[in-house]
């Protein structure tokens, strides 16, 4: 294959769209909260929409509103080329976790139509709906059901906080029809190549402007509810008490140190919410509900934290007297990433020029579930301090084009 020319991407422009998407928030700048089909997330997914038909992209969704865009190529019987991440947001986020993948990409797609550049296979950029868990509890909804990983039934039956349906709120945001047309037959992308900010610190520490991804770290992600006996906060004794969110606090730190306890340092586990029943600050607490996050690049290794969860929960319940359930709401896999579209990234930015090393994506993308169905690969560039999920998020125009020259020379090869 020939070294991939240099395309002409237009950074300021794409500097210029982050901003006006980042604008597009349901909380006031810099952060950004663009929750699923949340009006800011349908503003925000008609402003891209907007971008890519100036492109000349051909625009359609399926029943959960994921978008595609397609730029069609001499071939278009051929399994396309597909790029795209996500635009969702979680509360208190920046501007960068997702967007640069899709709006990188059509700088990426734009770029190579001013090259003159005309694809033999249609390049399609993806716009994934709700790879944030917030609002249905689920992390990569659009592309666990695109995978065939999460059922139209296990979709159909997710309800948000406050007990509305994924089926009610798809079908208010206009994305209707059965969730089983979804699901993507394998091959129905000959490649798939998501770009995205690292949101970890290797690739500013190591002064490099590219990782190659080569497999993404296995999430799981489970509920436990502690049961507990409450009452009044004054006159219910302590010998007496079965207080929860004392044993959940418990709890947490036994997690925490299963995730220590392994000395690897692709272990971790986090408990982001915790719900306390009835939540006085004269009660005692009677019941507590926390989420537990845990990732590994093992899987077994990640299994074994949750194991000792186990053993420590069973402890806890004996030693305080209270009731603990767990329910499980994924525990998915890692994925490898596909050694030629691996090779393909790395040619590319070397041939422009660029610092790149391997590396494994700790944090989960819709390139986990998109895996399922077609050969996958991912390109990271850094961001400031590793920092993401907060407003400071921060990567400079210079690595966001980096990162887009890298993704266009990929597309360039993979579609020719
Ligand atoms: C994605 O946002 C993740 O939590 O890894
Ligand atoms: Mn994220
Ligand atoms: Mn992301």
């Amino acid at each position: 294959m020939q070294p991939s020319p240099r395309f002409p991407v237009n950074s300021d422009r794409l500097t210029r769209e982050l901003a006006h998407l980042a604008a597009i928030s349901e909380a006031e700048p810099p952060i950004v909260t663009r929750v699923v089909f949340s009006q800011a997330d349908l503003r925000a997914r008609a402003y891209v929409q907007q971008l890519c038909a100036e492109a000349g992209l051909t625009l359609r969704h399926d029943a959960v509103g994921n978008t595609f865009a397609r730029w069609q190529g001499t071939h278009p019987h051929l399994a396309p080329v597909a790029t795209g991440s996500h635009i969702d947001a979680i509360p208190n986020a920046g501007a960068y976790d997702g967007t640069v993948g899709v709006l990188g990409a059509l700088e990426a797609i734009r770029a190579l139509q001013l090259s003159g550049f005309q694809p033999a296979r249609p390049i399609e950029l993806v716009l994934f709906t709700s790879e944030e868990p917030t609002r249905f509890g689920i992390g990569c909804l659009g592309s666990r059901l695109m995978g065939g990983v999460l059922s139209p039934d296990q979709a159909s039956a997710l309800r948000d906080p406050d007990d509305r349906s994924l089926d009610s709120l798809r079908a208010a945001a206009g994305f209707s029809g059965p969730l089983e047309t979804v699901r993507l037959a394998p091959g129905h992308f000959h490649a798939f190549v998501e770009l995205h900010i690292e949101q970890g610190k290797t690739l500013e520490r190591d002064r490099l402007d590219i990782g190659v991804v080569t497999a993404i770290a296995a999430p799981a992600s489970l509920w436990v509810t502690v049961h507990g006996e409450g009452g009044h906060a004054g006159a219910m004794l302590m010998p007496d008490r079965h207080d929860a969110l004392a044993a959940a606090a418990e709890l947490i730190l036994a997690l925490e140190g299963a995730a220590l306890a392994t000395t690897a340092i692709d272990s971790v586990a986090t408990v982001g919410l915790c719900e306390v029943f009835p939540g006085a600050v004269n009660s005692v607490p009677s019941r507590v509900r926390f989420s537990m996050d845990v990732r590994d690049t093992d899987a077994t290794r990640r299994d074994r934290i949750l194991e000792e969860f186990d053993v420590a929960a069973r402890h806890v319940a004996t030693a305080r007297s209270v009731r603990i359930t767990q329910e499980t709401v994924n525990a998915d896999p890692p994925a490898l990433c596909d050694p030629a579209i691996v090779a393909a990234v790395e040619s590319s930015a070397i041939e422009a020029g660029l610092k790149s090393q391997r590396m494994v994506s700790r944090a989960y993308h819709d390139s986990l579930f998109v895996a399922r169905i077609a050969p996958v690969a991912m390109i990271f560039i850094p961001c400031r301090n590793g920092v993401s999920h907060r407003p400071d998020e921060y990567a400079s125009p210079e690595s966001i084009a980096a990162g887009v020259q890298t993704l266009a020379a990929t597309l360039w090869k993979l579609s020719a």
